[in-house]
């Protein structure tokens, strides 16, 4: 799980592959390297981020480059585990995004044969291979070819040798885009370093090998010549940049009420495929945030439509595959999360029919699903999912919509200005209570339960403050025991049918000491009486509740966490696409 940039062209391309290595750190920024054609090959390689250091790698010149940001599987993040990884000889480099299953085996059999290794990485194992297979045919293209095969994992590869004015490049099961240019191409994990020098894009596919000048991209596939279609991409620059804010994190925060209106917008009933019309029964596999927005969805499809729900964690789909048929649906904002993908597999081979909902267009999950649907977030840079959750909810609101005929439509369409309203709530007495605290419970029932969930995880996921999210009932069976005046609960306390139980729940953990922070609609009369803060939010629909409450602590997880110093956008040992087991 790492991004990947290579560029051949007229310009020098370290600058132009620090700027692109750059904006993919989310992918992971424990270590970083560049190469380049220069007489040799010249490289720059160190632990850490290219952000915080980037003079040696600009110094390198060169019209032909590789680049890489990591995020450590193989091997500790350091200068030698770093990409690019080059052969005996030095004079081929390779960068690699993905995982070698069988390296073990293809290091025993490359070591004996005399190779000597400088790191303790999987992907080293690639680059001997093609150096043993350019020495037969002095050809990088038939090299690349005849190598990987012997490769069992994920792998999107950039390869380039200073005998050859030209980017080698491959796929299978890693994301890999290749960026056409006037005169210059790009290749890159997604379109954010791509999309400032060209908005002409092709999507490599699974077993894609493509050879890669200024003026040329040709692809191949299992030795056949094949085309991938030119997609014009529509994000603006703007979009990948912080515009102004802190972190992308809030950018993207504030950019929550577009990206329910685009998406709401843009998914209809002509959008879903027919067998999602009139579902019999509907399983969901996800992982993280989005199997929160899965849980969501289950709520109100099964209030809504009387249809049941069933919620798998994706990673334990794989392993423990349930009985299951008919309609399965896979919510990935990323569309590269490993075990989605798996799990999606495995459930078309179960003959189920399969959709897809991501946020990226070409991603892996729309070449595994039977239909894909394409949220309309734009990129979101920060490790934490703020407005991918968002428009997974719109399409899933959609959908929920569609089903039921429309019973609850209208209300979606207000819904993005009253998300805008919740962005100027302050929240300084609830952020300073949370400060203090090592541990913080999250309450909710019904669809604000899977709320507490995710409020959670933001919490933990950025500020690394422990929190766990509870079905309000569930804690006095068992966590009442942890409650304490320091161990603050933050409520979600909605109007509906379990407004009174809520109220009863709330008064229970007041008895056992914990201060209590409470999000509940403007003009409640009892609420603000039994609680230590009240966070007061517009009164709406409860589908819109459920997002307006979402949003509070989406805030809440943020200003701790800017409070607290944390590296908001990078998180430590997170990286933003899962694209490991
Ligand atoms: C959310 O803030 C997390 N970064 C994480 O839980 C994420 O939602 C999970 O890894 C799933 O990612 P996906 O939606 O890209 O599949």
């Amino acid at each position: 799980m790492c991004g990947i940039v290579g560029y051949v062209g007229r310009r020098d391309a370290a600058p132009l592959i620090v700027e692109g290595l750059k904006k993919l750190e989310y992918r992971g920024y424990d270590s970083f390297g560049v190469a380049t054609i220069e007489k040799g090959l010249a490289f720059d390689k160190h632990k850490g981020r290219i952000s915080e250091n980037d003079q040696s790698a600009l110094s390198l010149k060169g019209k032909i480059g590789i680049g890489h940001t990591r995020w450590a599987t193989h091997g500790v993040p350091n200068d030698a585990n770093a990409h690019p990884h080059f052969d005996c000889t030095g004079t081929i480099a390779l960068v690699h995004n993905g995982i070698i299953e069988n390296y073990a085996e293809l290091k025993r059999e490359l070591n004996s044969r005399g190779h000597t290794f400088r790191s303790e990485t999987d992907t080293e194992v690639i680059v001997h291979l093609i150096e043993e297979e350019y020495a037969k045919k002095k050809d990088l293209f038939l090299a690349v070819q005849n190598v990987v095969p012997k490769l069992e994992g994920s792998y999107a590869l950039l390869v380039i040798s200073n005998n050859e004015e030209r980017m080698i490049v491959a796929r299978n099961a890693s994301p890999l885009v290749i960026g056409i240019g006037d005169g210059e191409t790009f290749a890159a994990s997604d379109m954010t370093p791509i999309l400032e020098h060209t908005e002409r894009a092709m999507f490599l596919e699974d077993g894609d090998i493509a050879s890669i000048s200024g003026n040329e991209v040709a692809i191949y596939n299992h030795g056949s010549r094949v085309t991938r279609p030119l997609e014009l991409i529509d994000w603006s620059l703007e979009d990948v940049k912080k515009g102004g804010f802190a972190h992308f994190m809030l950018k993207e925060i504030y950019e929550q009420p577009q990206a329910f209106y685009n998406t709401l917008r843009a998914v209809n009933s002509e959008t879903f495929p027919d067998f999602v019309h009139n579902p019999a029964s509907v399983t969901v596999v996800a992982c993280g945030s989005s199997y929160h927005t899965g849980l969501i969805f289950k709520y109100l499809l099964e209030e809504s439509c009387r249809i049941p729900v069933r919620l798998e964690f994706a990673s334990e789909f794989k392993y423990y595959p349930p009985p299951v048929e008919g309609l399965v649906i896979g919510i990935t904002q990323s569309g590269e999360t490993a075990d989605t993908l798996i799990a999606l597999k495995q459930a078309k081979s179960h003959n189920c029919r399969t959709l897809a909902i991501t946020n990226i267009l070409g991603s892996s999950v729309s070449r595994v699903a039977d239909a894909t649907i394409f949220m309309r977030a734009g990129p979101e840079i920060s490790v934490a999912a703020t407005k991918s959750f968002i428009a997974q909810l719109a399409v899933l609101m959609q959908m929920v919509n569609n089903i039921s005929g429309r019973k609850c439509g209208d209300m979606l369409i207000h819904a993005h200005q009253a998300i805008e309203e919740i962005l100027l709530i302050d929240l300084t007495n609830a952020v300073s209570v949370c400060t203090g605290a090592k541990d913080i419970f999250y309450v909710g029932r019904g669809p604000f339960y899977p709320v507490a969930l995710e409020g959670a995880l933001k919490m933990k996921e950025i500020s690394y403050i422990h929190a766990e999210g509870y079905a309000a009932g569930e804690l006095k069976h068992g966590p009442f025991a942890l409650l304490s005046p320091e161990t603050p609960v933050i409520a979600l306390c909605l109007p509906g049918d379990t407004y009174g139980v809520m109220i009863s729940n709330i008064k229970e953990m007041k008895a056992r000491g914990a201060p209590v922070i409470a999000i509940g609609c403007d003009g409640d009369s009892e609420l603000p009486d039994i609680v230590d803060i009240f966070i007061p939010i517009p009164r709406t629909s409860p589908f819109v509740l459920v997002l307006t409450s979402l949003v509070v602590l989406q805030l809440l997880a943020y200003y701790t966490a800017v409070a607290l110093g944390r590296d908001v956008d990078k998180p430590r040992n997170l990286a933003k696409s899962v694209t490991v087991e």
